[in-house]
């Protein structure tokens, strides 16, 4: 699609580029979902995307893990993120790049923007004594290693006192700019729980980051060397967070970095939030160029009501929501996965029992119910071809059902006494397709998908209102009743199109689907996600416009879209 005739900014969104000493699980898949889910949203709304995920290579755990595995460093890296890129397309995100850092395009750039910190004297040497996170690659406060008794306050291993001389990233010249720009919103943190956490850590001072450590003999040749210093190596973090600046520093992708202005949206868990919302725009401000526009930290999956860990051995892993997706379909893990997480500050338990409710209440018995209701009801009442078009508006007299109010009149020539009731479907999709917009500007996907389950629980209540079961069996009675059943169809089935749009970037393979069934199908290519719909939301969701349904379209009953769930069934492993 063109962007040009959309007038809007690219949209840039990012995941953390994962460690790649083990195999992914549904954190990482989690975190990558919403910024599929974004992505695709984005492209829905008309606008020019790139998102970028990967892997992050240089770790010293993932030297660690492959002498255990009987690999090499580089083996072992690309085991793993051979498994994470299987997971992700398992997953069907549409991310536009997957870097590994590992790559030259990566590293090349990397080491000069740190050569450029070094020029303009934002990273100097100095001594350096401190209590290292072997664990997780990172240096651990002197109060923080205290209270948690000199060991990792994330994963409980000991620390290691290291003493050694560093380069350091001058973070304390920052400290005045970085609270003007997260005070001020230039820099959004969310969620605000998390920008007030960042915000009190910053006004406690900020001191200079180490970012070097000193090559000592015997070390493997692993990770990227100062540029101006081949006996230092630059620590893993810093050299990964430059990912997000080195995969679209490039002449056909700076427009997603612009330099007038913040774009970017970084996403992660609550664990790495000081990195994305501290030391890294400080970094990309000293380089000279814009910070992100905005960082969401969420919060973490738990499974069965425990947090997951390795001693517990309970991380649910790929494979347990590849037979989620075997028995109740991707989009069903999808949709459970981006509507029910941990999105907000408080952390999401994955549950059996929980997955059957919403996957009963949101799918079978919502979406797939009232899809298959109206395509039923086109077949069996109008052989399968919507007959007129409707402007969704009516008004029923007399507090009851539409063929009751016709009976009434056909029988006394007045309306049933009573309250009246209107239903404005044109008015009701559009105010949902406007929320839609603002839930995404921040990243509330539950929101968001809200909006289209809205649509069509209002469908639903619509139909149970007007009964046209019932209008059907007057034909021929009642004068009007097929032209009257025609419009409550079309009605029904324009709303639920225009929910299916907003309900496709978390379920695109079932959405496409439907359109397949109401020859909608024109309005992307599905097997292309990243090539955006052929007219932005707000064309596309115009009641009544050049993409609805049209009297004569074919309307097919399809397959079902979701299968009701039996709740007592087991656990799919
Ligand atoms: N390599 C660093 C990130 C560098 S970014 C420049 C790293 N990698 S990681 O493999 O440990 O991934 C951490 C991220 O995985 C979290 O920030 C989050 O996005 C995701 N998750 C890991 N466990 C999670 C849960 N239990 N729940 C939700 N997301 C979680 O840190």
């Amino acid at each position: 699609m063109s962007n040009a005739s959309t007038n809007q900014n690219p949209y840039y969104i990012t995941t953390p580029i994962y460690y790649v000493n083990d195999r992914p699980h549904i954190g990482h898949c989690y975190t990558t979902l919403v910024a599929d889910v974004a992505a695709r949203a984005q492209r829905l709304m008309g606008r020019e995307v790139f998102f970028l995920t990967g892997t992050d290579e240089h770790a010293e755990k993932v030297v660690t893990t492959a002498k255990e595995k009987g690999h090499t460093p580089m083996e072992w890296a690309t085991i793993n993120a051979e498994r994470f890129k299987e997971a992700f397309a398992f997953m069907n995100f549409s991310h536009d790049d997957f870097v590994r850092t590992t790559e030259d395009r990566h590293k090349d750039r990397a080491s000069a923007y740190i050569q450029r910190l070094v020029d303009s004297g934002d990273i100097e040497l100095g001594d350096y004594e401190g209590w290292w996170d072997g664990s997780q690659e990172e240096y651990v406060t002197e109060t923080a290693a205290k209270e948690h008794d000199y060991k990792s306050p994330v994963t409980g291993r000991p620390l290691e006192k290291r003493v050694e001389q560093n380069y350091f990233f001058r973070l304390d010249k920052y400290e005045g700019w970085l609270k003007a720009q997260i005070e001020s919103g230039a820099v959004r943190v969310l969620p605000e729980a998390r920008k007030n956490e960042v915000l009190g850590r910053i006004r406690t001072g900020l001191n200079r980051v180490p970012v070097s450590r000193k090559i000592k003999p015997g070390d493997p040749d692993w990770g990227v060397v100062m540029p101006n210093d081949p006996e230092h190596r630059v620590y893993v973090w810093i050299e990964a967070l430059c990912n997000y600046l080195t995969m679209v520093d490039q002449p056909d992708r700076r427009r997603f970095w612009p330099r007038d202005e913040p774009l970017a949206v970084h996403l992660m868990a609550k664990d790495i939030l000081w990195f994305h919302a501290v030391i890294w725009p400080a970094m990309l401000h000293a380089l000279g160029e814009r910070p992100p526009a905005t960082v969401y930290a969420h919060a973490y999956w738990i499974a069965e009501g425990k947090k997951m860990s390795k001693s517990l051995g309970n991380f649910i892993e790929i494979d347990t929501l590849k037979a989620y997706a075997e028995k109740y379909s991707l989009d069903a893990v999808r949709w459970f996965l981006a509507t029910q997480g941990p999105l907000g500050a408080n952390d999401a338990d994955f549950a059996h029992a929980r997955f059957v409710e919403v996957y009963n209440s949101d799918l079978a018995n919502s979406v797939g119910n009232s899809a298959s209701r109206v395509g039923n009801m086109v077949g069996k009442y109008f052989d399968g071809v919507m007959p007129k078009t409707c402007d969704g508006r009516f008004g029923f007299e007399g507090g009851r059902a539409l063929q009751a109010a016709l009976a009434a009149r056909a029988s006394t020539g007045k309306p049933a006494e009573g309250e009246s009731r209107t239903f404005d479907l044109a008015a009701l999709t559009a105010g949902a397709v406007e929320r839609y917009r603002h839930a995404l500007e921040a990243v509330d996907l539950e929101a968001a998908m809200g909006e289209g389950l809205g649509i069509v629980r209002a469908v639903d209540e619509f139909i149970t209102y007007s009964a046209p079961f019932t209008l059907a069996k007057k034909f021929g009675q009642i004068e009007h009743a097929e032209g009257a059943l025609g419009a409550i169809l079309y009605s029904c089935a324009e709303a639920l199109r225009i929910a299916s749009l907003l309900l496709s970037p978390a379920m695109p393979e079932k959405t496409a689907a439907l359109w397949r069934d109401w020859n909608c199908a024109h309005l992307n290519d599905p097997a292309d996600p990243n090539s955006g719909f052929v007219a932005p939301l707000a064309e596309l969701a115009a009641w009544g416009g050049a993409h609805s349904i049209q009297a004569g379209q074919g309307i097919a009953k399809g397959e079902g879209l979701f299968m009701r769930a039996d709740a007592a069934e087991a656990a799919p492993a």
